[in-house]
């Protein structure tokens, strides 16, 4: 029978999937059916390195035993919400109050909560590239995007004079820090020159206009190595009103598939959020929001957590980063930046113009991945996946899926591939 599609909305029809999960999912297929990659395309944990807190499966089970296993709360359950609060106190120095925080499955409809609640049809949304999902959020607002392009001289991270062209037009500055995909984070100094720029266009904005506001996701906060998480509130009290945050466990518990997020800010707009999650009915499993509530209860047993999860991850990144400057200091062209920070490295193969084996020359970035791929089985996402231009030859490099092994035999695998290759 002749498969009939109708219309969609237009919403619907010029929606594009996340480009990161379908490159994961087409490595992971291939890998499926028996090529051997070094996949460092995922930002995710494999649990056999990366196993939650075996007191988190042991409450989540419990929970289940009891048969909490009926509709949670709307905006969370209150363990969870006060637990979030004194962590807030405790890693940050910020006051909120448990009414302003909503809990989801998850960061992402959080994330999506803050688009809805703040964005109206065409208002701009303005962020930095390369950045995680911005572009598809707004779209499914029905907003416009503004975006700025950083620089690997300045981390990947925007700077105030980089906004402030735009600042006046746009209803929502969408920060990241930790950032995907760079790993980087900012500085006190920058971050206080965007508080300061955000502060100055709301006293200049009308006050029966929306102010300007700032989502603040940081939900790689837990996973520093050494410089210091900053964040809008503790810097600037004064951004209270106008700043929601974006946080979970997916990541600084490698809890991914466990699905708690959680976002804080104005009690007005949380539960405008609430009321809009309500309806989708993205709320976190209620066992496992009331298992998460009585693991992050204890500040001490999580700290001892990080400190063993962050140790692993380290090695990994900083045997990446080390391994690249060596291949650097071998003429190769390549270049990484200190991992600060998450699961990723930021790495660059600037091999346009260079010449394979076979005599093929790459001329373009996707021809740089597939001759990764092909001649060294490594599997990365360009930042052009991540809204920078077409040409930026950097790609995110995660280390959760992956072990000590692979990271020292996938380094001598990309120096084969690149002693392949003819200078251009
Ligand atoms: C910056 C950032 N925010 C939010 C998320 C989504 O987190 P979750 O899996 O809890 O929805 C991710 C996941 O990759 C992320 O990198």
């Amino acid at each position: 029978m002749e498969q009939v599609t109708h219309k969609v909305s237009q919403m619907a029809e010029h929606l594009i999937g996340s480009e990161i999960i379908k490159l994961g999912g087409e490595i992971r297929d291939r890998i499926l059916k028996g090529e051997q990659i070094y996949n460092f395309t995922i930002g995710d944990f494999d649990p056999n390195y990366f196993p939650i807190p075996e007191a988190l499966t042991a409450y989540i089970i419990d929970a289940y035993r009891k048969n909490l296993t009926n509709y949670p709360v709307a905006n969370g359950a209150p363990e969870l919400r006060q637990a979030i609060v004194d962590l807030l106190m405790q890693k940050q120095g910020i006051q909120y109050h448990a009414d302003e925080v909503l809990v989801a499955g998850g960061a992402r409809p959080i994330i999506y909560a803050i688009y809805q609640a703040l964005v109206d049809p065409q208002d701009k949304v303005l962020f930095p590239v390369p950045s995680w999902n911005n572009n598809h959020y707004t779209h499914l607002s029905h907003a416009q995007q503004v975006f700025v392009e950083t620089t690997p001289e300045q981390q990947f991270m925007p700077t105030a004079e980089q906004l402030e062209p735009y600042i006046q037009e746009v209803s929502l500055l969408a920060l990241c820090s930790p950032l995907n995909p760079t790993g980087t984070m900012f500085t006190q100094e920058q971050l206080l020159g965007i508080c300061d720029l955000v502060l100055k266009e709301n006293q200049r904005r009308p006050k029966d206009q929306k102010p300007l506001y700032v989502l603040y996701d940081q939900i790689y906060s837990m996973l520093t190595y050494g410089q210091s998480h900053v964040d809008p509130v503790a810097l600037r009290p004064e951004m209270k009103p106008y700043t929601i945050y974006v946080d979970g466990i997916s990541k600084s518990l490698a809890a991914t598939g466990v699905r708690v997020g959680w976002g804080f800010g104005p009690a007005h707009i949380i539960d405008k959020m609430k009321s809009i999650l309500g309806h989708v009915g993205a709320w976190a499993p209620r066992p496992e929001q009331i298992a998460a509530g009585k693991y992050l209860a204890d500040v001490n047993r999580l700290d001892a957590f990080l400190s063993h999860i962050k140790a692993a991850l380290q090695q990994r990144l900083q045997a990446f980063y080390e391994g690249i400057q060596y291949l650097k200091s071998q003429g190769f062209a390549v270049e990484a930046i200190p991992p600060a920070a998450a699961i990723y490295l930021t790495v660059q193969f600037d091999l346009k113009g260079y010449t394979s084996a076979s005599g093929n020359t790459l001329q373009n970035t996707s021809d740089i991945s597939a001759y990764l791929l092909s001649e060294a089985k490594v599997a990365l996402v360009p930042f052009r996946a991540f809204g920078a231009s077409d040409d930026s030859t950097w790609f995110r490099l995660s280390v959760g899926t992956t072990s000590m092994d692979d990271v020292k035999a996938s380094l001598n695998a990309i120096e084969s591939a690149l002693k392949g290759l003819k200078k251009p």
